[in-house]
């Protein structure tokens, strides 16, 4: 089905994470509407099993092509990681879907080639393995040092950070072996852009530290110009879903996408 440039762009998540992403897609393309939907009744995604999370997906899919978007971004690692091939299957022509990791795979091939490169994100995106494999692909001899850092995501949000507590837990995490001597590190989940000044101080400008939200914004600029489906009407709207409501959510919206944003609540399961 052909999509008019006015039909808004879909973006979701397990929670508020992916407001971030949200939030780098209002700022290079302000002239889109965009619908965000956040699955807070079932986060986190990073400690469920695909098969989880591939249900959790189709059904929101299901609502935001109800709602007529023209692209849907998964502005979630662990999201991308398991269901991407699923949900390009079962949306087909009715919206183009684009994921976080892709960009960021691209951009990494194109700027480490023959280096040393950490990434840390969700269990689920982590055993996935899938960075490695699409990076592999490149053939840019590039060795990635994946470690799963489950506790940050939980903590940042609840608003833990830029603390005592969140700079040892940090620590803790970077600090494993198996970042050893990397040249860059990726923050292969949506929520870790909030711990980035952190991480910098920890590595103290040693490491270029890596977030997707600008490379997945340009990756859907790019479609929508070469697809001529970029909105031109100066009057935007957003709306802001999430499958369970509490005041705390709400209160949260404003560290992820720079100010409070009005939650809707939206059944994924009637
Ligand atoms: N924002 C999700 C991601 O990018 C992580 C949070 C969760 O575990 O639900 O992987």
């Amino acid at each position: 089905m052909k999509k008019e440039p006015s039909a808004p762009i879909g973006v979701f998540d397990s929670g508020i994470g992916g407001l971030t992403v949200a939030q780098a897609i209002r700022q290079l393309l302000p002239q889109e509407n965009m619908i965000y939907f956040g699955d807070t009744a079932h986060l986190p995604y990073g400690d469920k099993s695909e098969a989880a999370i591939q249900a959790y997906s189709i059904k929101i899919a299901d609502v935001l092509l109800r709602k007529g978007c023209k692209v849907i971004v998964i502005a979630c690692n662990s999201a991308s990681s398991a269901a991407y091939e699923l949900l390009k299957e079962y949306v087909r022509k009715d919206a183009h879907i684009v994921n976080v990791i892709d960009p960021m795979v691209e951009f990494i091939t194109r700027h480490y080639a023959g280096k040393k490169v950490g990434l840390i994100g969700t269990k689920r995106t982590v055993q996935s393995g899938i960075y490695t494999h699409k990076i592999n692909e490149g053939n840019q001899n590039i060795s990635l040092q994946s470690l799963a850092t489950p506790l940050l995501a939980p903590m940042i949000e609840e608003g833990f950070f830029n603390n005592q507590i969140s700079h040892e837990i940090i620590a803790q995490y970077l600090d494993d072996p198996v970042l050893k001597n990397i040249d860059a590190l990726v923050l292969a989940c949506t929520h870790y852009p909030l711990i980035r000044k952190e991480i910098n101080l920890f590595f103290d400008g040693r490491v270029d530290v890596l977030d997707s939200a600008n490379v997945v914004a340009t990756a859907l600029q790019d479609y929508l110009t070469e697809n001529n489906l970029l909105n031109k009407s100066t009057q935007t709207k957003h709306h802001f879903f999430v499958s369970d409501y509490t005041e705390a959510f709400e209160a949260s919206t404003g560290l992820f996408f720079n100010e409070i944003v009005p939650l809707e609540r939206h059944a994924l399961w009637n």
